[in-house]
Parts: structure tokens; C-alpha cells; sequence
């Protein structure tokens, strides 16, 4: 088997640019060993996560990571016949060969995935993205009904998600991105009230979108961003930090005090990690999403490119902001 994979040329500096990534070829054979089996990939996803973990990406080597949508082609594996559809952390190839176990293996089984939804939402709403804004919500944040819950980078992939599973538990849900065609369209997908943080200020915004304060922040964004939503939270608001796209592209980490208004506020603040937190829950949130999305209240939002030598390009402009919802790539 014959698969074409795009790995790291050099190392990024500040923004990733299409000349770091090199696209080559790399054949497979056509054996198998007694367990494994040969995938070809459905459908790419493209994380900011690319981005955090590159400082380890070995430059002419390391094949960049994440998750595919994937179908069994060959197989001497019993759990996964030929036709299996499963969510592999084959990271950047057009198909490949496992026996199924490790980071590049299997991370789920989704043979079942619901009619009513495209079939790209086996790496949206099904995968990392949709249990990332399932546990960060209903496992962090612990809504209650009429609590205010803002979502930063609301237009995103986990942040769509993260806003309409807010609006199913029964928030007022708002939101902050960086475009007012972003701002229609969140509020077209059920949130409450958006700003746009590049012509409104985080005070400004947030007074305007949520006046009887924030009771639950969505954290997508961190650093001054983040400091500044903290200071229009409620007493004993929460807060759970998903991630720190304002930062992932600087060359130099800044520090932010947050202290003093944590203190003041009495809130409450937790980090948490898909690799590290959510695995034990995975099962019970995918039923958890698949019944919402069968019953009509959980969507797929997706922004689709064609061709796997578009990954580095499409990536670049997630990172940037182009995307609406999930950003994938169809092979
Ligand atoms: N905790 C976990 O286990 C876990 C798992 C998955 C993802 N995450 C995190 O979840 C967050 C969202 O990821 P995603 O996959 O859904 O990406 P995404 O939101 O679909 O795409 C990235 C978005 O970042 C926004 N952005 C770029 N630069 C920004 C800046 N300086 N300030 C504010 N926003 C900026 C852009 O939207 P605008 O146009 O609105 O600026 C862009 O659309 C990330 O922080 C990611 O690392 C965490």
C-alpha cells in the first residue's frame, strides 16, 4: 500500500507558513502481520494542538499528528474487519497500517454513528471536539438552568459545540469571536448575544452581551483575554480552561495575575485535558452526544477543504480564523 504523509520540513517560528510542512510518499507493502490491518483516511481534522505539541516534531521526520476519520481496507484483525469506520490517531497520511493500539492507533469505533449527521462528524461533534466541549461544560462547569455561560472563540470547533450543548442544559449562552460575519452566524446556531473582540472591548463586549454578569466562562482563549473576562464574572463563578489560542503562535509565553480577582470573585477555576481527563468518560459522553444529535438538538458545523495537500493551508487559516465551526479536510 502506497500512502502519501505530510511532515514538519522546519520547525515553526511564531505562525506556521506552508513552507515548513513537505508532503512524500511511503509505501507500506501489502503484508500484514497477524492483528493488523490497512486504513484509508475519510477525513482529516486540523487542531490548534498541532500547533502547542510541535516544540517535540522533529524537523525532515515527524509526520504531523491527529485524528482521522479512517476505513478498514485490508484486514487480519478480528475487532476491526474490512469496512470498519474508526477514529485513528494516524495524524497526516492518506491511510496507513496498525494493529490498532498506541497514539497512532485506535481511538474509537464509530460504525454507529448517526444517520441524521454527515459522516465528517466522526471527527466533529463524535470525536475529540465534541467530547472536549461535552466534559468541559457538563463535567467542569456544572451549569445550572439560567446560569450565563460565555464561550470564548465561539465560531470554532469545540466553541460551537461547547455553546450549543450550553443552550441543551438550559443556559443563557453568549459568545466572542473575531468577525461579525462570526457573530450571525453563532447567534444563526442558537447563541444567545456575540461580540467581536476586534471592535469591542472584552468589558464593553461582555456588558453589552451578558449585563447581569458571567456566570460560567468556556475558556478557548487565555491570556489578557482571559483576565479580562474573569473581572465581569459573578461571585462563585467557574471556570473551565480549555485552551490558549491567543498565545499558541507567540514567541515568548507572558505570565498573566490572575490572583487578585480570583480571589475577589471567589472563583473557581479548572484546566483539563482530553488525553489526560476524559478517556474514562468517552463512552458515556459519545452516547451523551449521538442522542442529542439523533434527536435533532446537537448539530454538526463544519468548514470543509478537498485534497490532503491542502492540510498545511487549511490548518494555517483555522489558526487564523477562516474557518466557521470545525475545520476538516475531505480526502
Ligand atoms: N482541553 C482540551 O483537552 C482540548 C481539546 C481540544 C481543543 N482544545 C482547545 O480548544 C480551543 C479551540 O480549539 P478548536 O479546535 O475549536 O479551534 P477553533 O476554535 O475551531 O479554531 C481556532 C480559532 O481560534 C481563534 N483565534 C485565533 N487567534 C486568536 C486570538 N489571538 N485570540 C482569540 N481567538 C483566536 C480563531 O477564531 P476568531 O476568528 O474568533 O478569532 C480561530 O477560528 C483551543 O484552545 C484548543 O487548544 C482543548
Amino acid at each position: 500500500m502506497k500512502i502519501s504523509k505530510i511532515i514538519l520540513r522546519k520547525q515553526f517560528d511564531g505562525f506556521p507558513k506552508e513552507s515548513d510542512f513537505e508532503l512524500v510518499e511511503e509505501d507500506l507493502g501489502d503484508d500484514l502481520e497477524d492483528d493488523e490491518f490497512f486504513f484509508e483516511a475519510l477525513y482529516i481534522s486540523c487542531d490548534p494542538y498541532i500547533r502547542i505539541l510541535a516544540p517535540s516534531y522533529k524537523e525532515g521526520e515527524t509526520v504531523i499528528p491527529g485524528y482521522q476519520l479512517s476505513r478498514v481496507t485490508k484486514s487480519n484483525n478480528s475487532k476491526y474487519p474490512v469496512g470498519s469506520i474508526l477514529v485513528t490517531g494516524a495524524g497526516w497520511r492518506t491511510g496507513g497500517k496498525s494493529n490498532g493500539v498506541g497514539p497512532e492507533g485506535v481511538w474509537y469505533e464509530r460504525n454507529d454513528l448517526p444517520k441524521n449527521v454527515p459522516q465528517s462528524a466522526g471527527v466533529g461533534i463524535f470525536a475529540m471536539t465534541g467530547l472536549t466541549a461535552c466534559y468541559g461544560v457538563e463535567y467542569v462547569l456544572k451549569p445550572k438552568k439560567g446560569e450565563t455561560l460565555f464561550v470564548s472563540a465561539s465560531a470554532g470547533a469545540v466553541g460551537n459545540i461547547a455553546g450549543q450543548i450550553g443552550k441543551i442544559l438550559g443556559c443563557r449562552v453568549v459568545g466572542s469571536c473575531g468577525s461579525d460575519e462570526k457573530i450571525k452566524y453563532v447567534k444563526s446556531i442558537g447563541f444567545d448575544d456575540a461580540f467581536n473582540y476586534k471592535t469591542e472591548s472584552v468589558k464593553e463586549g461582555l456588558k453589552r452581551v451578558a449585563p447581569e454578569g458571567v456566570d460560567l466562562y468556556f475558556d478557548n482563549v487565555g491570556g489578557d483575554f482571559a483576565s479580562a473576562v474573569l473581572k465581569q464574572m459573578n461571585r462563585k463563578g467557574r471556570i473551565a480552561v480549555c485552551g490558549m489560542l491567543s498565545s499558541y503562535n507567540e514567541k515568548e509565553p507572558r505570565a498573566h495575575v490572575i490572583q487578585q480577582t480570583m480571589f475577589m470573585k471567589s472563583l473557581l477555576m479548572q484546566g483539563f485535558n482530553i488525553f489526560a481527563d476524559i478517556p474514562p468518560y468517552n463512552e458515556e459522553i459519545y452516547q451523551k452526544l449521538k442522542k442529542w444529535a439523533e434527536e435533532g438538538k446537537l448539530k454538526q458545523y463544519e468548514s470543509i477543504s478537498e485534497g490532503f495537500k491542502n492540510l498545511p493551508s487549511t490548518f494555517i487559516g483555522m489558526l487564523c480564523g477562516k474557518n466557521l465551526g470545525k475545520t476538516i479536510v475531505k480526502l
